[in-house]
């Protein structure tokens, strides 16, 4: 295997697992980030994110000199691929994909252009910017030998390391040959060769939002059958599961919960159904998703609200602050919307997360109390509401709670618990389609 030099730009949750993932397979990588505290932190191995087996990888290529870490481009000149992977957060008012970040990060990038390099837009970017950054680049340095290609990320948040060393396809838009040759070597080491398929630059920006808009009508969709499901007697796991074994549905992301979210699904969905209305192009569903699905966060809260509604001055315990489990991101997650909506009444709220609890402290402050541990988290509590689906909550030992809780009422959005087991601990158990 050719190992080329790599430098990822920016080294958040996409950025760091790819630059880390890339030297784990030989290639010499510097991860650039204008943030100084972060590249600091790095450089001192301490890993700025939560990730399984990220800290490993890292320590492990950093003390081998596979990977460095820089506020600098300047390891732009000898690089064989740069990596874009900078935010491109939405806009507050029109929901569009804030492209502020990768437009600055590609007229710095282009000064530093030296040999031929291989431009890869790897955040997930408007269709048509693959063009937009040519043009960037070619203003910037008019003599720039270089191809602007697509490459997605498909890595999800918590499994991200799992999900760069088993992707599923590796999706690369290029027309150009010599750019197709250069991204298959970067990914030749790979034990297994990953299905790797090779379109037009405005499919690849395509298949990134379709895929995930997809994604998201599919959790959406389960949640609305168990809407259905609490109304007709049906179990929507059981439902899920019969659905799943049509190999055209597939089992996977048919797990109902509060709502999706996280700082891609919601992003995501809305800068389609933007791109949608800027191309005169009817997104009704994707459209309707994004409503519903952020109006089923206030239901769950309500859901919540309503079971304490007669209690004097009632004690809320949180289960679960991350917007998945696996993770400490906090960000759009329907645990923490939920909480908002919670703090909207008067109600004492306690709350516990086995690892975003420093991310959510930043997030909500003294609004609630933080407990050390889940079972504190309960203690004297009214309800607990179960918000993100993390393995610990599942062993909840319900007879402990049911001693040193002060109402037994369970509101658990993410169907962990036995439903049975709850009754049986004389719990007011509320699930999600059963
Ligand atoms: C997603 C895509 O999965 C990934 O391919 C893409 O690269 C980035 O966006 P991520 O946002 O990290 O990944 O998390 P994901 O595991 O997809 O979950 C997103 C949200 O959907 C979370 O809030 C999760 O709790 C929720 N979810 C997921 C469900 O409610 N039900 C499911 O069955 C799956």
């Amino acid at each position: 295997m050719k190992a080329l030099n790599v430098c990822v730009i920016g080294t958040g949750y996409v950025g760091l697992p790819t630059g880390v993932g890339l030297a784990e397979l030989g290639h010499h990588v510097v991860c650039v980030d204008k943030d100084e505290n972060k590249i600091h932190a790095l450089q001192n191995g301490q890993i700025t994110l939560y990730e399984e087996g990220l800290e490993e990888l890292l320590k492990k290529n950093f003390s081998a000199g596979q990977i460095q870490f820089s506020t600098s481009m300047e390891s732009v000149s000898n690089s064989d691929v740069v990596i874009v992977a900078v935010g491109t957060p939405p806009h507050p008012v029109t929901h569009e994909a804030d492209m502020q970040y990768i437009h600055a990060a590609v007229r710095e990038l282009a000064t530093y252009l030296k040999n031929y390099t291989v431009v890869a837009i790897k955040s997930t970017v408007p269709v048509g910017t693959g063009t937009v950054v040519e043009k960037i680049i070619k203003e910037q340095n008019p003599t720039a030998d270089f191809d602007v290609v697509s490459l997605p990320e498909f890595l999800r948040e918590g499994f991200a390391v799992y999900d760069f060393f088993h992707p599923d396809r590796v999706i690369v838009g290029t027309n150009s040959e010599r750019a197709q040759s250069v991204i298959q070597t970067l990914y030749d080491a790979f034990e297994t060769k990953p299905n790797m398929l090779f379109v037009k630059r405005e499919s690849s920006e395509t298949i990134k939002y379709a895929s995930n808009a997809f994604l998201a009508i599919k959790i959406h969709y389960i949640n609305e059958m168990a809407n259905f499901c609490e109304k007709t007697g049906a179990n929507v796991l059981e439902v899920a599961k019969g659905m799943g074994l049509d190999t055209r549905i597939g089992p996977r992301f048919l797990n109902p919960g509060p709502g999706f979210g996280g700082s891609c699904f919601p992003k995501d969905t809305m800068a389609m159904a933007f791109m949608g209305r800027q191309n005169d192009v009817s997104m009704t569903l994707i459209e309707d998703v994004i409503k519903e699905n952020w109006a089923r966060k206030k239901q769950m809260a309500n859901r919540v609200l309503n079971v304490v509604k007669d209690i004097p001055d009632p004690k809320i315990a949180v289960l679960g602050l991350a917007f998945k489990n696996g993770t400490d991101d906090c960000r759009e997650s329907p645990a923490m919307e939920i909480l908002d909506e919670i703090l909207k009444a008067n109600v004492t709220v306690t709350v516990y997360d086995p690892k975003a609890m420093e991310n959510a402290k930043k997030l909500i402050g003294d609004k609630v109390v933080y407990a050390s541990d889940m079972y504190s988290a309960v203690q004297n509590a009214d309800v607990v509401a179960i918000l993100t689906e993390w393995d610990d909550f599942k062993s909840l030992d319900l007879q402990k709670i049911a001693y040193s809780m002060n109402h037994k009422n369970i509101v658990d959005c993410r169907n962990l618990l036995d439903p049975q087991k709850a009754k049986e601990n004389g719990f007011n158990y509320l699930g999600i389609g059963r």
